[in-house]
């Protein structure tokens, strides 16, 4: 099959496309013939040699996937032969064909094309289990997410929205916001030119966020916990911002706060798998109800993946990249 190599580290140019051996089905496993692959910012960070992929995962970077089951594996009774899926992956999304966890595997949501499905399991995946099953968000509470004009963002306000959260978001640029306001946030902040923590004081009268969807790490940490609402959820999925920070334990105990900080790709096949089914079970009806929708900002050809990286590498996005085999 044809799947992006990498030629050692370092910047967009050392990905290209080479002939490399076929995936087989191992027990438990199906293949997937690929239409699609989503890009995702941790793909960057793998092709730089800082986010080598899990023990027994594929080296081909990819973390997600659409496509029609091409083969199944020893003791699969829920998938078939021809049927169109999309894929959490642990690796190996950047290619024709690609061996997955049948538990990872999940139908393409009612009304989604299968090209535009791979724009959803990632994003499905990490703010369904870090939202709503880590933070708990409930309908009546309120929800930051940082970043909001990115792939995470353009989902987490959706979904926040249609389960009836109020809904900031921090986004670069006036246009980015307006894009988030179209999606449901109700409160929107330049991170270049406010301070989020004064903006959402003012907008929730003092009262703060209950969660945070946090992007940035230790370049945000203390101004979230400064953020929160009295027993409000703070959880950390990106270091854009660095790792280390101090943590003023006495202002999140004074809040009765938590912090967590949580990565997908790395948990067991039992975990993904059981996010993958409450995703199955509680998004995709939204989606399929066209109350939350793909957002994609662009589709590349394989061929062109150090241009799709190099556009990630940019910001220059709103929502999802993907590339088609
Ligand atoms: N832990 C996990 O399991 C997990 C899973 C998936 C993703 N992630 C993480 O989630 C983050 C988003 O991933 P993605 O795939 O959605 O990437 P993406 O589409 O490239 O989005 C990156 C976002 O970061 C925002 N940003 C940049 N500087 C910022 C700042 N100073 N303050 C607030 N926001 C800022 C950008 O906003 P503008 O475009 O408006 O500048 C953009 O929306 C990444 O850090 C990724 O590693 C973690």
């Amino acid at each position: 099959m044809r799947a992006v190599v990498a030629q050692g580290t370092g910047g967009p140019e050392v990905l290209s496309v080479a002939e490399v051996p076929d995936p087989q089905a191992g027990p438990g496993e199906v293949v997937v013939r690929v239409a699609a692959a989503g890009l995702n910012r941790a793909d960057l960070l793998q092709r730089m040699g800082f986010y080598p992929p899990p023990p027994g995962a594929s080296d081909v970077i990819g973390m997600e996937c659409s496509g029609t089951v091409a083969e199944v594996g020893e003791g699969v009774t829920q998938w078939a032969v021809g049927d169109e899926v999309c894929c959490l992956l642990a690796g190996g999304g950047y290619a024709e064909l690609v061996a997955v966890p049948a538990g990872q595997v999940m139908p393409v949501p009612d009304g989604v094309d299968l090209v535009t499905a791979a724009a959803l399991p990632e994003v499905a995946a990490t703010v369904w289990s870090n939202v709503f099953m880590v933070a708990g968000l409930r309908p009546d509470e309120t929800f930051l997410v940082h970043g909001g004009a990115g792939g995470i963002g353009t989902f987490a306000i959706q979904l926040a929205h249609a389960l009836g959260a109020r809904v900031a978001t921090t986004g670069g640029t006036a246009e980015k916001l307006e894009f988030c306001r179209s999606l449901g946030a109700d409160v929107t902040i330049d991170y270049r030119e406010q301070d989020f923590v004064e903006v959402l004081r003012e907008a929730t009268d003092g009262h703060g966020a209950d969660v945070i969807l946090d992007n940035m790490g230790a370049k945000y940490l203390a101004r979230n916990v400064d953020a929160l609402a009295t027993e409000g959820r703070l959880v950390v999925i990106g270091m854009q911002g660095g790792t280390k920070a101090e943590l003023d334990l006495g202002a999140l105990l004074k809040k009765r706060g938590a912090v967590v900080a949580t990565s997908l790709r790395a948990r067991p096949v039992e975990g993904k798998s059981a996010i993958c089914a409450g995703v199955v079970e509680h998004v995709w009806p939204l989606v399929a109800e066209q109350k939350v929708r793909p957002i994609v900002h662009q589709v590349l050809a394989l061929d062109d993946v150090a241009a799709a990286h190099e556009l990630m590498g940019s910001g220059a996005h709103t929502g999802k990249i993907l590339l088609t085999p």
